[in-house]
């Protein structure tokens, strides 16, 4: 049995209302099968269904495509090309490129050139099996360090630059460099893509979309239907899980749908089978960073030279930012006196990458760890040690963007190493190590620190609607959505304690484009940070209108009224919520307001790579220990401890919940999960049967989180973030980045820890059989 998280027993003792354990507003529904997906949503009978043809080639031009025989095949109803769509083909987030059907020629397998519309779903499929499409293939470019050294990117390179960096690395002690080539990872979201539309009268269409940006879907909805905007309406009411796989790439499916409703006025659904999805959509980026490092005898950084280079694939869609934040992210949480750190941005003939949980922020980081991890081992130092003297401190703390933090993360990092009793751990480590043949330990203990805002300033906004109705309950709309993080239960909290009352008045309503427009995608993490505050602005306005109306209506000064515990108190005199509402109604005042939030203080200047794009910084770390067999290279994660700072926390057990996800997640992209492609651009691991993700077993054995106590400390957030909370969406991810240094680690011990044997992600037990080896090599070679 495992004990009560530390995180959850610690919640006990908190005061603040809010601070409270509510179960997710989904999960009863969740559990009895009653929560609705899309595709549980009973089907008219005139529904059509849809399915692609996807290109068979990685880099072709097309000479025909031979349709009759699919326009023959039973069931079908409709088919499709480029030429079909009625606006604009191109159903791409922020640059273009990414294009609804192929056109002249395709540019990755699996690239959607043909759509059938059929009376079920297999129908559908049968027929794409009858188109016959005739290709010229061109040799495709599948390689991120041949599109680099060809200089074929999909957006230019961008550098940051502090100090000067070659004069630091120059007169340091020591120098090192290295590389480590990072592979992707598959969403696998447990709900696929998937879009109903539903057309309207006026050449318009309703989509019920799982898409993380509805307000983008139906943007591109109507261009692609060549409507103006407000013939579209998007809606979402949960998904299945999303992880930044559903901020750009879900709205192609919706307008798929969509030009299907329109073409043939029925109602259409698309939703890709799981082959599909992992075929025809984007996955986090591989990286392959290279860094220069000088550095002195204690370790101490004094310049840092990165290129990190991501594989974009065939298009932009949103690499730009995922390539800025990796970067951003390539100190991690240390200080790199003098830096030049460049992002490039590599085209390839594959599907084109998109957001994943740190959105380049964990690619960037890892070559940050591992580069520590060398200098640890070149000067024959524990790395928590080279860790700690390299720690964002005192007047060491500002970043190569020139953004200067405003708290340390020493304490936290010092607490951990207590609680985790790190150094015991090490001393045991080593001892079982210098005896132990086929089984090795290892140990890591890293921190993570990242930055919450999106780089884009304009998606730093918000909006919410809220009504309360004449018997008391309270509705409200914001424009952010429910993947399984529990934004909607965070947000009811908010509302309900923003007017002292009880939770259960209130009612998060699905999100949709026609009650709250152009919302930002909920990504970033900001979810909460974003939509709190415009709904909370909301709720401040309602609730200065019924404090008006009860001063006039109880003859009493203002300031002598609050609502609290569902009570409206006027001195000792209590009247019920109901009773208020009832009356202010009556007395004809406005029970409706809309909210609105943009995040203050925050601004980038790209060109010159300066500035301030982050609110704050999410903060935390994590120790984790592992044992490897030596002689398969299987290992096993054996404890995990791990404190994370989410500032006073809205709900505990979602808190935890999504520390525990984000680290388990993290340590399937670092170990398990692997994307593998063939020589001719084919992707292999497209099903659960060739792609591993992690399981309720991998759940390491000894996994104790808590919440960093920091009660004592007043830093910018406390201020600036809805009721003192953090983001905790994408941050503890990384904190799974110890594991890899713990593989590291063991593998390191073989050659007495003075030698940083090369490992890549995924550490797969085969890559970390040859780590090991390589560590082996590496001492006989000394001896
Ligand atoms: N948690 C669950 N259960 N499912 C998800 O899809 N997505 C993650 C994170 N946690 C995700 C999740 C990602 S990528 C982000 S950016 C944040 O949730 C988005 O939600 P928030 O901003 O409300 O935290
Ligand atoms: N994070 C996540 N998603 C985004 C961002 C970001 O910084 N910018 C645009 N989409
Ligand atoms: Mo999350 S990758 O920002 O959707």
């Amino acid at each position: 049995m495992r004990r009560l998280p530390q995180a959850l027993a610690r919640a006990d003792t908190l005061d603040a209302s809010i601070q409270k354990t509510v179960a997710h507003e989904s999960a009863y529904k969740q559990v009895t099968g009653r929560a609705q997906y899309l595709d549980d949503i009973p089907e008219p009978p005139d529904m059509l269904h849809l399915a692609t043809v996807g290109a068979a080639q990685a880099c072709a031009l097309i000479e025909n495509i031979e349709l009759d025989a699919a326009r023959c095949a039973p069931g079908v109803v409709d088919i499709i090309t480029q030429a079909d769509i009625p606006g604009s083909p191109d159903v791409s987030p922020v640059f273009h490129g990414d294009l609804l059907l192929a056109g002249e020629c395709v540019d990755y397998v699996g690239q959607p050139v043909v759509a059938i519309a059929a009376t079920t779903l297999e129908a559908a499929r049968r027929a794409c099996a009858q188109v016959k499409v005739r290709y010229r293939a061109q040799q495709p470019r599948l390689t991120v360090q041949e599109a680099l050294n060809q200089k074929d990117l999909v957006l230019p390179s961008q550098t940051l630059r502090c100090g000067d960096v070659d004069t630091a690395i120059a007169n340091a002690d020591h120098q090192l460099r290295g590389d480590i080539y990072l592979r992707g990872q598959e969403h696998f979201y447990l709900e696929g893509q998937i879009s109903i539309a539903v057309p309207n009268e006026d050449g318009g269409v309703r989509v019920y979309s799982s898409s993380q940006h509805p307000a983008e879907v139906q943007k591109l909805v109507a261009q692609v239907l060549a409507v103006p905007v407000h013939r579209v309406q998007a809606e979402v009411r949960r998904m299945g899980g999303a992880f930044g796989g559903k901020e750009s790439q879900a709205a192609a499916l919706a307008c798929m749908a969509a030009v299907f409703a329109v073409r043939n006025q029925r109602p259409v659904k698309y939703r890709m089978p799981r082959r599909d999805d992992m075929t025809q959509t984007g996955k986090r980026h591989d990286f392959w960073n290279q860094y220069r490092v000088g550095f002195d005898t204690n370790g101490v950084i004094r310049g840092v030279e990165m290129d990190l280079a991501a594989l974009c694939g065939h298009s932009a869609d949103l690499s730009d930012g995922v390539v800025d934040r990796a970067m951003f992210h390539a100190d991690n949480a240390y200080f790199y006196p003098a830096a030049r750190i460049s992002g490039h941005r590599c085209r390839t003939n594959t599907v084109s990458n998109t957001a994943f949980r740190g959105f380049g922020g964990p690619q960037g980081m890892v070559a940050a760890e591992a580069m520590l991890d060398d200098i640890a081992r070149a000067l024959g130092a524990d790395p928590l040690d080279v860790r700690k003297r390299n720690l964002y401190r005192g007047n060491r703390n500002t970043t190569p963007y020139g953004q200067t933090l405003d708290e340390e993360l020493l304490p936290l990092i010092e607490q951990l190493e207590q609680t985790a009793d790190y150094r015991n751990r090490r001393q045991q480590i080593r001892a079982f190590n210098a005896s132990s043949t086929r089984i090795k330990k290892g140990v890591a203990l890293t921190p993570v620190k990242f930055g919450i805002s999106f780089t884009s300033k304009h998606l730093n906004q918000a909006g919410a609607l809220l009504h309360i109705y004449a018997d008391g309950s309270i509705h409200v709309s914001h424009g952010g959505t429910e993947m399984g993080q529990g934004l909607h239960t965070k947000i009811a909290q908010i509302v309900a304690r923003g007017f002292g009352v009880d939770l259960a008045r209130v009612h998060v309503a699905a999100t949709a484009t026609d009650q709250v427009p152009n919302a930002s995608p909920t990504a970033a993490s900001a979810g909460t940070d974003l939509n709190g505050m415009a709904a909370l602005n909301a709720v401040n306005t309602l609730k200065q209108r019924l404090l008006e109306h009860a001063a006039e209506t109880y003859r009493a000064d203002i300031e002598q009224i609050g609502i609290r515990d569902d009570q409206c108190w006027i001195g000792e005199r209590a009247i019920p919520f109901n009773e208020l509402v009832k009356g202010a109604y009556l007395a004809r005042v406005s029970l409706s307001a809309t909210g609105f939030y943009r995040t203050p203080g925050i601004g980038y200047d790209r060109a010159a790579a300066r500035g301030r794009p982050f609110l704050y910084f999410a903060t935390g770390a994590a120790a984790s220990e592992v044992e490897v067999d030596l002689y398969t290279g299987e290992y096993r994660v054996t404890r995990v401890d791990i404190l994370h700072d989410v500032g006073d926390s809205l709900n505990p057990a979602i808190d935890l919940g999504q520390v525990e996800g984000g680290f388990v997640q993290g340590m399937g992209w670092l170990t398990s999960e692997e994307l593998l492609w063939n020589e001719r651009g084919q992707i292999l691991s497209d099903s659960p049967a060739n792609y591993k993700i992690p399981t309720a077993g991998d759940v390491p054995e000894v996994f104790n989180v808590d919440f960093f106590n920091r009660s004592h400390l007043a830093g910018k957030a406390d201020e600036e973030t809805v009721f003192r909370s953090k983001a905790v969406g994408e941050p503890p991810l990384m904190l799974a980045i110890s594991v890899w240094c713990a593989l590291r680690d063991a593998c390191a011990s073989l050659a007495n820890y003075r030698f940083s044997p090369p490992l890549g992600v995924p550490a797969t037990p085969e890559q970390v059989y040859f780590c090991a080896r390589a560590a082996k090599d590496f001492a006989e070679a000394q001896s």
